[in-house]
């Protein structure tokens, strides 16, 4: 952790800030059945740390592109991010009742209605990620990227593999770390790519889409390697999702596997691995990204 703490809390504020402010008009002046656009606001608007799109635009600050350039194509990734939990939750899959300090969407809307609301959010990401008002190039290799990583050989493969274990489904160490980097690790990893490929007009190249990727891998896995220890060691009011549920489902986790201490431990290898793909950067930006991997083992939400 770098020394000035605050200054990172900041900064991070700052961030989500202006993501939640684009997110506010992201359906504005649009024909939406009144509630389609109801559940997908109240999903998307109701908190969430916004780390996905927080990546992205920092990856992209510090290669040279103002945040303000990049926050539609941010935005369009905590679409989907909250479009994967709001399927996540459903009961055929982790059968939920809490998400992110309320009651699912199924819980509120039904389940049809979720899954609309989930259909809508994934889809309107993309056309948010498409109008990005940058050039086309850089635009449309991100939207390559990011379709690629949420699709099936990445994040939906992902929640593919974690279904198919769960409930005593046989799952070796070697697999559960695959999981967790398709299904999480994924989506992570290519925010942090699309930040490094909408700044190719300010020069950024391969090395820096290499350098992104390697740090979002590492960042992502440690996420939910945490994500698991939170379910066991962690308490209902500070995350706002109900803790326990992977025992109760037969999950397979980290913790399962390796016990917490040893979990918390290999997360915090994978975020010193995340650190050091900065070693090439400098400034304030780099300093940031540092924090933020730190910040991904420190959560207690
Ligand atoms: C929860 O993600 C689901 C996982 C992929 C582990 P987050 O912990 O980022 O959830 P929000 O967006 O802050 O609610
Ligand atoms: C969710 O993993 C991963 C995706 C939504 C893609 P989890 O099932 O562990 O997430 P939580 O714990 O419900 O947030
Ligand atoms: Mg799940
Ligand atoms: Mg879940
Ligand atoms: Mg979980």
């Amino acid at each position: 952790m770098n020394p000035d703490y605050s200054r990172f809390k900041k900064r991070l504020n700052a961030f989500k800030g202006a993501v939640e402010e684009r997110l506010e008009t992201a359906f504005q002046g649009m024909d939406i059945p009144h509630e389609l656009l109801r559940s997908m606001k109240y999903s998307l608007m109701a908190g969430g740390k916004r780390i996905r799109p927080v990546l992205c635009l920092s990856w992209a600050a510090m290669l040279g592109i103002p945040e303000n350039k990049v926050l539609d194509f941010a935005c369009g990734i905590e679409m989907i991010h909250t479009y994967s939990l709001i399927h996540d939750d459903l009961p055929a899959m982790d059968n939920d009742d809490l998400r992110r300090g309320k009651p699912t969407s199924h819980k509120v809307f039904g389940e049809a209605m979720a899954i609309l609301a989930a259909d809508g959010l994934h889809t309107q990401a993309f056309y948010m990620m498409a109008g990005t008002d940058l050039p086309a190039k850089d635009v449309l290799q991100a939207c390559a990227e990011m379709s690629r990583a949420a699709g099936p050989a990445g994040m939906v493969g992902g929640q593919v593999v974690d279904i198919m274990a769960t409930g005593g489904g046989k799952m070796d160490l070697e697999t559960l770390k695959i999981m967790h980097s398709m299904k999480t690790g994924a989506l992570i990893r290519s925010s942090c790519v699309c930040g490094a490929l909408l700044a190719g007009s300010c020069g950024s190249g391969q090395k820096d889409q290499t350098n992104a990727a390697d740090y979002g891998a590492s960042a992502g896995l440690a996420f939910q390697i945490v994500d698991d220890i939170l379910d066991v060691t962690g308490d209902e009011k500070s995350l706002g999702k109900q803790v326990g549920s992977d025992q109760s489902l037969g999950k397979a986790t980290y913790p399962r596997f390796y016990g917490v201490q040893r979990s918390r431990a290999l997360a915090q290898e994978s975020v010193d691995r995340a650190r050091s793909s900065l070693k090439g950067y400098a400034g304030q930006h780099k300093e940031f990204l540092e924090d933020l991997a730190q910040y991904i083992v420190d959560r207690i939400s």
